[in-house]
Order: C-alpha cells, then sequence, then structure tokens
C-alpha cells in the first residue's frame, strides 16, 4: 500500500492485486508474443514444429490470439483500472478479497487455456474458443470483477465519476453481455459442446462478439488507460473533458452495429452486411474524436516528447490507434473488402491496433504504473524504456508494411484472369510470392519481442533494486471545456 493524493492524504490503497496484475502483465506479455513469433516463423518455415501435434500451426495461433489479448491485456487492464478507480475515488477497492479472487482466478483461465488449446480442444469460434468449464470460470471471475469495480465506484469518496472509469465500466458490462451470449452451448462431455446457434445465425452471434471484443475489449478499455494516463504523464488536464464524454457515449453506441462487416458477401442477409458497413463508416468519428483529444491533451507540452520516451510510448500508440481506426472503416466497404478479405491485410490491420494501439498503449501506461506501485521513484533504467520504444516502433512498421504489401499483392493477384477469363495465377503462386513478406514480418515480430524481454528485465531490476519512496499522485484533473 502506498500513495496518497494531495485531495485525501489519508487514503491508503489496496495495490497488492493491482501489482501482482502489473507483474503478469509483462510475464505474459513475453509469453504471448513469443507463441506469435513462433507462428510467424512457421508460416515462413513451415517445418518447425511439424509432425508434433501441440506445435502445429492451427491449435498455436488460438493460442497466441487468447495469450495475448487474454492474458497480456487482460491482466494489464485489472492492473490499471483496480490503481485508477481507486485513486479517482479516493477509496480503497470495495472487497480486496475478491479482487484476489479474480487475479487467481484469471490467472487459472490462462493456464488452462495454455493447456487446453495446445492439446486441440476448442470451440473452433475466434476469440472463444476455450471449452465450457473454462468459460464457466471466466463468468465467475468476470461477476466478481465487476463487483469489486462498481462496488468501488458506489463507495467513492468524490462526486464526480471520472470518464476512464465510464470506459472500464462499459467494457466490463459489454463482455460479460458478449461472453454470455456467445459462448451459449450445449455441452456434450467434459471438453467438447456444441453451439447453441447454428447456420448463419451462428456466424452472426460469433461476429458480434468479435467485433464489440475488438470494441469494448481492445478499444475502449485501453481508451481508460489513456484518459488516465496521458493527463497524469503530461502533467496536463484532458484536452476537452466535454468531448471525453461525447466520445464516450458515441463509441459505444456505434461499435455494437458495426459487426457484420466481417460477413460482407456471406449468406448473411445484404441489409444485415450495409447496415455493418455504414456503422463502421461512423465509427471513424468518435474513434478519431477520441485519438485528437488524447494527443491535444498535451498541448503546450509538445517539449516533454523529447526526453520522455513513456509519453512517447502512449502519444504514439494514439498515432498507430488512429491509423487502424481510419484503415478498419475503409475495409469495411463492400468494394474494398472484396479485396482485403482472406488476404494478409487484415492480419496488418489487426496488428496496427494490436501491436500500435494495444501493446504501445499499455506499455506506457505499464512503465508509469510500475516505479508508483513498488514505491520507486523511476523505473531502474530509463534508456532502455528509450531502446524499447524504438525496438517497437520499427519492428510494428516491418510488420504492417509487409502485410500490407502482401495483402494487396494477394488481393490482386487473386483476381487477375486471362483474357479467356481463367485465372492468371494459381494460388500457390500467390502463396510463393509472399514469402519474403512472412520473413520480415518475423524479423518484425523479434524486434517487438525483444523490447518486451528488454522490458521485463528493466521491471525486474525496479522491483528488486532501489530505495522505497512514497510518491503522491493526484488524480488527472477534469478540464470542463
Ligand atoms: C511479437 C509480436 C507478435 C507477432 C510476431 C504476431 C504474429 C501473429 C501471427 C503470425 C498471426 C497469424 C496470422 C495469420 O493467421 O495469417 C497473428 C494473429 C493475430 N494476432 Fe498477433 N503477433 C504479435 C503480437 C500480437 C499482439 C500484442 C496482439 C494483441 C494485443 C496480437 C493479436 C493478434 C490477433 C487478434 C490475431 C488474429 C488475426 C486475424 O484473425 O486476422 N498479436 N499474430
Ligand atoms: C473504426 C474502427 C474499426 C473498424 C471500422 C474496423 C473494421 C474492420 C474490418 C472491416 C475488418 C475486416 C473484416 C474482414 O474482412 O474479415 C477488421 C478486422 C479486424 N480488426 Fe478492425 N476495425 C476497426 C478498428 C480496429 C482496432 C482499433 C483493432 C485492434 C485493436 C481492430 C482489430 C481487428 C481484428 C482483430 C480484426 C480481425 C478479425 C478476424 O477476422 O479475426 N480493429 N476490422
Amino acid at each position: 500500500m502506498v500513495a496518497t493524493s494531495s485531495q485525501a492524504s489519508t487514503t491508503h490503497y489496496d495495490d497488492t492485486v493491482v501489482r501482482q496484475f502489473a507483474f503478469m502483465a509483462v510475464v505474459w506479455g513475453v509469453v504471448g508474443m513469443a507463441v506469435g513469433l513462433f507462428i510467424a516463423a512457421q508460416l515462413a518455415w513451415p517445418e518447425i514444429g511439424a509432425g508434433i501435434p501441440w506445435l502445429s500451426y492451427g491449435r498455436l495461433r488460438p493460442l497466441h490470439t487468447n495469450a495475448v489479448i487474454f492474458a497480456f491485456g487482460g491482466c494489464a487492464l485489472f492492473a490499471t483500472s483496480y490503481y485508477i478507480v481507486q485513486r479517482t475515488g479516493h477509496t480503497r477497492l470495495f472487497c480486496n478479497k475478491l479482487a484476489s479472487f479474480t487475479f487467481w482466478g484469471w490467472q487459472a483461465v490462462i493456464v488452462a487455456a495454455a493447456i487446453s488449446l495446445p492439446l486441440g480442444y476448442t470451440q473452433g469460434k475466434e476469440y472463444a474458443e476455450l471449452e465450457w468449464p473454462i468459460d464457466l470460470l471466466i463468468t465467475l471471475v468476470w461477476v466478481a470483477y465487476a463487483i469489486v469495480f462498481f462496488g468501488t465506484v458506489g463507495i467513492r469518496k468524490v462526486r464526480h465519476i471520472y470518464v476512464a472509469n465510464w470506459f472500464f465500466g462499459a467494457f466490463i458490462i459489454a463482455v460479460a453481455l458478449l461472453h454470455i451470449v456467445n459462448s451459449a452451448a450445449i455441452p456434450s462431455g467434459w471438453m467438447k459442446s456444441y453451439s447453441a446457434y447454428a447456420g448463419v445465425q451462428d456466424a452472426m452471434v460469433q461476429w458480434w462478439y468479435g467485433h464489440n471484443a475488438v470494441g469494448f475489449y481492445l478499444t475502449a478499455a485501453f481508451l481508460g488507460m489513456m484518459y488516465y494516463f496521458i493527463p497524469k504523464q503530461a502533467g496536463r488536464p484532458v484536452y476537452s473533458y466535454r468531448l471525453s464524454i461525447v466520445h464516450f457515449w458515441a463509441l459505444i453506441f456505434t461499435y455494437m452495429w458495426a459487426g457484420p462487416h466481417h460477413l460482407h458477401y456471406t449468406a448473411l442477409p445484404d441489409w444485415a452486411q450495409s447496415v455493418g458497413m455504414v456503422f463502421s463508416l461512423i465509427l471513424l468519428a468518435p474513434s478519431w474524436g477520441g485519438m485528437i483529444n488524447g494527443i491535444m491533451t498535451l498541448s503546450g507540452a509538445w517539449h516533454k516528447l523529447r526526453d520522455d520516451p513513456i509519453l512517447r510510448f502512449l502519444i504514439v500508440s494514439l498515432s498507430f490507434y488512429g491509423m487502424a481506426t481510419f484503415e478498419g472503416p475503409l475495409m469495411s466497404i463492400k468494394t474494398v473488402n472484396a479485396l482485403s478479405h482472406y488476404t494478409d491485410w487484415t492480419v496488418g490491420h489487426v496488428h496496427a491496433g494490436a501491436l500500435g494501439w494495444v501493446g504501445l498503449i499499455t506499455m506506457g501506461s505499464l512503465y508509469a504504473l510500475i516505479p508508483r506501485l513498488f514505491g520507486r521513484e523511476k523505473m531502474y533504467s530509463i534508456r532502455a524504456i528509450e531502446l524499447h520504444f524504438w525496438l517497437s516502433t520499427v519492428g510494428i512498421v516491418l510488420y504492417i508494411a509487409a502485410m500490407w504489401i502482401a495483402g494487396v499483392m494477394q488481393g490482386i493477384m487473386w483476381r487477375e484472369v486471362n483474357a479467356d477469363g481463367t485465372l492468371a495465377y494459381t494460388f500457390v503462386e500467390s502463396v510463393k510470392a509472399t514469402y519474403p513478406f512472412y520473413v520480415i514480418r518475423a524479423v518484425g515480430g523479434l524486434l517487438y519481442l525483444s523490447g518486451m524481454l528488454l522490458m521485463l528485465w528493466n521491471v525486474w531490476m525496479t522491483v528488486i533494486s532501489g530505495r522505497s519512496i512514497r510518491v503522491a499522485i493526484p488524480a488527472p484533473q477534469a478540464a470542463h471545456a
């Protein structure tokens, strides 16, 4: 327990669970990205791991997505939401025993995923692969999380609920809804079940889930992090607090309808596809409103970007957020999707958001958080943070540029026809042409992973060395613009 704020100098916070989640976020980040690098290498050199079923691409790919999203991202979100809700409410966690249950329960989910996915147990639904007993455990942990988070909001000592908590609150409610509806299944054994839905309804429910996992999990929740840590690190109030509220309502309303853009040109009724496309185009506005609000928070303090690598992580993450949320609406246009779907362009888009936005905002926030949590003045090595920043930025650029080029090339090759109407290229020719780009992607991934390993070392050194100090951390002020 550390830290007091200027307004609530007697409040002691429950930070044990925050420390546990923050540390495990870094550990799981290394694991999830190492698996990402492994499967990236398999795409370039398919003989890697060949013959060993639990090392096969089909089993490790969901392990990668689950590890980076739910273990790395999830632990970081638990840590930051528990930290922020206490500071902005000037209160302790509602029930720290339940909070501790969320930590151990979530780690149990992660370990169960790490064992069951390589063994081949899966529901076959992307980002919702885990079998029903694990789904039940997720539900228990999530209900406990909701009780702790909203309970803490309920016992806050300040009237106002700071905007970051709105984003976290929406994320917790939406994920509960998505998980329960999409995972509805009929068990037919201990690790086997059948979806409660069939045919195109199954597809629609799945992509309503999938897209809102992007919208509420990979976006809204990380915006909660953004609205706390950017003002804090920049030492300035949010650029426009009013815009942050408009941003919130516009974003959560619009995301819910955009899912059908994952099902263009399928058996889904055409009107539903068009609804998905139109809402995706509208989504550009709140997304960019939020990005501009975050970046402009730095106005008058731009010089800080020169010497503060943590702030650079946070601000550059927003540029990638802007890039991914410009590209997404573009790809949702049916005629563009006719080219991009099934190609590596989608994978490039995903990682512009995942590595650029989710990864960098998390790393920046954890670098800001960890010294405070462990009572240190600053991270053990600022130069290592600087190096991490460049390793990850160059890694992302290599990754996404390679996938963009590969994706557009594949799309064009697949639709190219000869004068007599036959296909100009066989599929395998497009695979061959993609090979150099898979190698470049693997190099980008290696750089990104090296940065994460450096972070693990830096965090570890910060925890074990240095003198404990008490750090004053006033809550960020709301600028009522
Ligand atoms: C070292 C870093 C990483 C590497 C090398 C990497 C590599 C990969 C590879 C090779 C795939 C499979 C692509 C395919 O099937 O064609 C993939 C998929 C995916 N990765 Fe990563 N990844 C990394 C980090 C991350 C992070 C940090 C996140 C999220 C926060 C993430 C989220 C995803 C998602 C959501 C997919 C599925 C994409 C889709 O279905 O289109 N990855 N990754
Ligand atoms: C305005 C915001 C966004 C829109 C309208 C949007 C739209 C799209 C579209 C049209 C696709 C391709 C669907 C397909 O052809 O199958 C897609 C895929 C995807 N996007 Fe976005 N995107 C947005 C932002 C983001 C962000 C910020 C992230 C990550 C943090 C992200 C993660 C993903 C993932 C993981 C997929 C792959 C899903 C899959 O097939 O497995 N998106 N998005």
